[in-house]
């Protein structure tokens, strides 16, 4: 599943990055800027970033979002 075209990055990618970069799901922002930060995602264009994007299968802040749900589940 697509999450940034510029950078060719798919929510697995996403996922990856938040098990290196663990965050609690209640800082989702702060999750979201760590993520752009250490892989990039949504540096080009910008276009995952905003509310709507025709260029990815996930937003890059929905696929954040899944990714700590994820997470959390699996320390569960
Ligand atoms: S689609 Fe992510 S920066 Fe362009």
């Amino acid at each position: 599943m697509l999450v940034c075209e510029c950078l060719d990055l798919t929510y697995e990618d996403i996922k990856r990055a938040i098990d290196e970069h663990p965050h609690e799901l209640e800082d989702i922002f702060k999750a979201i800027e760590a993520i752009k930060e250490s892989i990039r995602a949504g540096d080009i264009c910008g276009c995952c970033t905003q509310d709507e994007c025709n260029k990815v299968d996930m937003l890059l802040r929905d696929a954040v979002t899944k990714a700590l749900r994820s997470a959390r589940e699996n320390l569960i």
